[in-house]
């Protein structure tokens, strides 16, 4: 007797990262947390192809399985769901919509939080570090950026009310849980990023050479560092082993309650993105200084990979963020991905 084709709904959040970018593919430590904002698949399994439509993006993705190249894939956005089911080597397909509140090219993690609901749909099986690489690596596949575990780990395996210290060196999560006193909005700068057309990759190539000369650079000496010759390098090297030390500070902080600490630190870790790792913009410079100023303010840093796109901060309720940057999200931590078969 034939059984009926199983119904799926799996749903991901996306992300937002409060302190430690730039580390990740380098094996170092991060802090973020899943957002209330989420992608929903509803689906039937079943057939050969993967058919999903959206509300949110022009077209649908229509994919014959297996997929060989996912990056050969139109209209853009259905790379993502191909590059998942290129990784699984997914036979059995999808034909369902795709529903999701994460606006694209914010910065929030879209692309994550689609793959990560895509491959619970397909059936993906392990923990959340497993789920997480096979779909960072469905990234890679599909769009060529080499991009670390961080996004598809926060949208795997994120926690109501906390932030998660994440060591990307072994994929060890630690959920911190978040002061109630505490909010986090996400500001947009206006300025739009495409991470294939950015020095993203160029900045992952740099640091990957310091490596070469002093050793991972999370735990490298920073006496070793300033002894870099190529000045570049240097600076590269001096933001993750400098960026890695806030990042276990800010989590210490913010498991103390003390936003004033957790503040501080977002500061200097946006003047070591502008700096050091230059990944900031004068746009996202002015937006960074406009709401320090404001009152209730704690900390603000840029967010995600930089090159425009967002600044997060963390602030007291209350806190008057009107007319600031282009569009403002205040965003929740929140629980991670979760599938329901039928
Ligand atoms: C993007 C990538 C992440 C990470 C950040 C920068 O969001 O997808 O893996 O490298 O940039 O911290």
């Amino acid at each position: 007797m034939n059984r009926p084709a199983p119904r799926v709904r799996a749903v991901a959040p996306g992300r937002v990262n409060l302190i430690g970018d730039h580390t990740d593919y380098l094996g170092g430590p991060v802090l973020p947390m899943a957002i209330q904002l989420t992608t929903t698949v509803d689906a039937t399994r079943g057939g050969d192809v993967l058919d999903l439509t959206t509300t949110g993006f022009a077209g649908a993705a229509r994919v014959q399985l297996p997929v060989e190249d996912p990056a050969a894939v139109r209209p853009d956005w259905a790379r993502y769901p191909a590059g998942v089911a290129a990784v699984l080597g997914a036979r059995t397909g999808l034909v369902g919509v795709i529903d999701s509140d994460i606006p694209p090219g914010a910065g929030l993690s879209s692309s994550a939080a689609l793959e990560v609901a895509v491959a619970l749909a397909l059936g993906a099986e392990g923990g959340a570090p497993e789920l997480a690489a096979l779909c960072a690596e469905a990234e890679r596949r599909a769009t060529g950026v080499p991009c670390g575990i961080m996004d598809q780990l926060t949208s795997a395996a994120g926690r109501e009310g906390h932030a998660l210290l994440i060591d990307c060196g072994n994929g060890r999560v630690d959920h911190v849980p978040f002061p109630e006193d505490l909010t986090v909005w996400v500001v947009h700068s206006g300025e739009r990023r495409a991470l294939e057309d950015s020095p993203y990759a160029t900045r992952r190539r740099e640091a990957e050479a310091a490596a070469e000369l002093v050793g991972p650079l999370p735990t490298a000496q920073l006496a070793a560092i300033e002894q870099i010759d190529d000045p570049v390098l240097r600076a590269r090297a001096r933001h993750v082993r400098t960026e890695s030390t806030r990042v276990h500070r800010a989590a210490q902080a913010l498991a103390a309650g003390d936003g004033p600490a957790v503040g501080r630190l977002m500061a200097e870790s946006h003047r070591s993105l502008r700096d050091d790792a230059e990944v900031s913009t004068p746009g996202v410079d002015a937006l960074v200084d406009a709401a320090t100023r404001r009152t209730g303010v704690l900390g603000v840093r840029l967010t995600g990979a930089g090159f425009g796109g967002c600044v997060v901060v963390v602030a007291r309720p209350g806190a008057d963020l009107g007319g600031l940057g282009t569009r403002r999200w205040r965003v929740r931590p929140s629980s991670g991905a979760r599938v329901e078969v039928d």
